[in-house]
């Protein structure tokens, strides 16, 4: 089978290539698809770059969110069948080829009503963003919510899953000017490009007021403004490092307790390792909103493997506009 392969570290895609590999197998309470769709994601590119914790070994296959039919059924697994169209998280790697293996646990049938193109970007990135707002940050009902990076995968589907899950005003921040426009259109209440004054901006746009939520996926970089404008019990979630660099220490206990801060880490890798079923679950329930249409997830189709490596420059480079899957087959 084809599948992307990531030769060894690299700041570029000239360490991706396309190779024929052997089809994995699937052990004891796994599964493999024959992948019709895989998200791509900035997790893709921090393997590639060579962020410490994510790839395990070189040579290795990216890709950690597949849709696509059941080939095979390791033993041991119950519910699923050979044929049945499912999303699945592929912890690990190992979704942007022919054939992927996932744990039965990480696998979710697919509703008749979403797209296979859809449903990929389900198991990692929308699962993500609706873990972070009810797991994660526990959003309440007409709570305010600070988003940056919002005009990219992750951000473009909170702006609309904060109205669904009965959310207030949604702020979003972006690290260009010209992304204000795409963080508009995808939902943001208000959009800012960040720079001097930030904290200034953002409470002036939630009415002099600190906002309830923040979700931060920018390491620690920005936390001294996370601080600033969250209000009293409100809640940061950490949940990336798009940067890079080494974060910061976390603030004293005394800043938290006085001002009733709750900083909050997440990471959608460590909840599938230690916690499957919460995944799974709101996997399942990220599709159910897309096949009730209660939740509207504007695509880029990229039409083979071979364009994958554009797509994570485009992410590496901080262009990147929206969420991108990549077909692998053509859909059935
Ligand atoms: N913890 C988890 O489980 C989890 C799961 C999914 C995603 N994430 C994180 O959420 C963020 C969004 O993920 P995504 O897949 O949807 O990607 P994305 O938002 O489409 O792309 C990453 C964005 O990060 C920002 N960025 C800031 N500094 C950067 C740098 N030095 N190099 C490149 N980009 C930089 C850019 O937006 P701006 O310049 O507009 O800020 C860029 O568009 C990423 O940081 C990702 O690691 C975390």
């Amino acid at each position: 089978m084809r599948a992307l392969v990531m030769t060894e570290p690299s700041q570029g895609s000239d360490r991706t290539e396309i190779r024929e590999v052997d089809a994995p197998r699937p052990g004891a309470g796994e599964v493999t698809i024959d992948v019709a769709y895989a998200g791509i994601n900035f997790l893709d590119v921090m393997v590639r770059r060579g962020d410490a914790g994510y790839a395990k070994a070189w040579p290795y296959v990216p890709g950690t969110e597949v849709a696509g039919t059941v080939r095979e059924v390791g033993p041991g697994v119950t519910g699923l069948s050979a044929g049945q169209r499912v999303a699945a998280f592929t912890l690990g790697g190992g979704g942007l080829a022919e054939v992927a293996r996932a744990q039965a646990a990480l696998t979710v049938p697919i509703p008749d009503e979403v797209p296979s193109p859809v449903a990929a970007a389900a198991p990692l990135m929308l699962s993500t963003a609706l873990l972070l707002l009810t797991d994660a940050a526990r959003l309440r009902s007409g709570e305010s919510v600070l988003v940056h990076s919002a005009s990219g995968g992750v951000g473009s589907v909170l702006a609309q899953l904060v109205p669904v899950l009965g959310g207030g005003l949604r702020i979003g921040t972006v690290g260009r000017p010209e992304k204000v426009p795409s963080a508009r259109d995808g939902g943001y209440d208000v959009a800012i490009a960040r720079g001097d004054g930030l904290a200034e901006a953002v409470r002036a746009a939630n009415g002099g007021e600190g906002v309830d939520v923040v979700l931060d996926p920018l390491g620690t970089s920005l936390l001294d403004v996370d601080l600033e404008v969250v209000a009293p019990g409100g809640r940061i979630v950490l949940f990336g490092n798009a940067g890079g660099g080494q974060p910061a220490p976390l603030p004293p206990v005394g800043q938290l307790t006085r001002g009733n801060i709750a900083i909050v880490g997440f990471s959608i890798s460590g909840l599938s390792a230690t916690a499957p079923r919460r995944v799974a679950a709101a996997t399942r329930r990220v599709l159910d909103l897309v096949a009730t249409g209660r939740l509207d997830v504007p695509l880029t189709e990229v039409g083979s493997l071979a364009e994958a490596p554009a797509v994570h420059q485009l992410l590496a480079d901080g262009r990147g506009n929206g969420k991108y899957v990549v077909r692998l087959a053509s859909p059935a």
